[in-house]
């Protein structure tokens, strides 16, 4: 598939490297906020995003060094201009999150949308914290307000990327890098 890229953005070594870090601020910080608490804490759960966040998800519990449950969402956007942003829910967690320190794990955030409708819906179950880790952001376009606690890289430039679990029609998720598709592919 390497040929149909116009350019690789971030190559395999960059995003493990990338991984490996946010994991060790991750383990440090909930173990930190663990020990705060001064009581026995269950463990962290880890909320994959479907479909896109599955590559990152499985490195990054994996660059965990502290106590992780997993859990998996799946949300489709369906805006349109007369309903722009609108989302809904595909697929719900497995498991209670009330009492629970709930970080979310996505691949991207864009408009903020998606990201924005997760928070509300997970807070009014209130979670005993909640937090967002994306792997690719991109800050300018974002429409809704929304903080990023753990941001792999920023884009700065409005570029459509594919690969490391990012598709083009459903395809190149299954590349470990992430990359720009060449025009006559799209
Ligand atoms: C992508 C990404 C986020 C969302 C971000 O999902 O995984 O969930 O878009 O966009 P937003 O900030 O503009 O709401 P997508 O709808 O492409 O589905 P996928 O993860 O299944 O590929």
């Amino acid at each position: 598939m390497r040929e149909r890229m116009e350019r690789i953005l971030f190559t395999e070594e960059t995003i493990q490297r990338r991984v490996k870090d946010i994991g060790k601020v991750i383990s440090s910080d909930y173990q930190t906020a663990g020990a705060a608490k001064d009581i026995e804490c269950r463990p962290l759960i880890a909320v994959c995003i479907l479909q896109g966040a599955m590559m990152f998800m499985a490195d990054l519990m994996r660059a965990i060094e502290i106590p992780v449950e997993y859990d998996f969402m799946s949300i489709s956007s369906y805006g349109s201009s007369t309903s722009p942003g609108a989302v809904r829910l595909l697929q719900d967690l497995s498991h209670s999150i009330t009492g629970r320190d709930v970080l979310i794990v996505e691949d991207i955030v864009d408009t903020g949308f998606t990201a924005n409708y997760i928070k509300r819906g997970l807070l009014a179950r209130n979670p005993a914290s909640f937090r967002i880790c994306t792997l690719l952001d991109k800050p300018f376009r974002r429409e809704e307000t929304i903080e990023m606690d753990y941001v792999g890289f920023f884009l700065e430039e409005d570029l459509f990327v594919v690969g490391y679990g990012m598709d083009y029609a459903g395809v190149y998720r299954n590349l470990s890098y992430i990359a720009l598709l060449k025009p006559e592919y799209k």
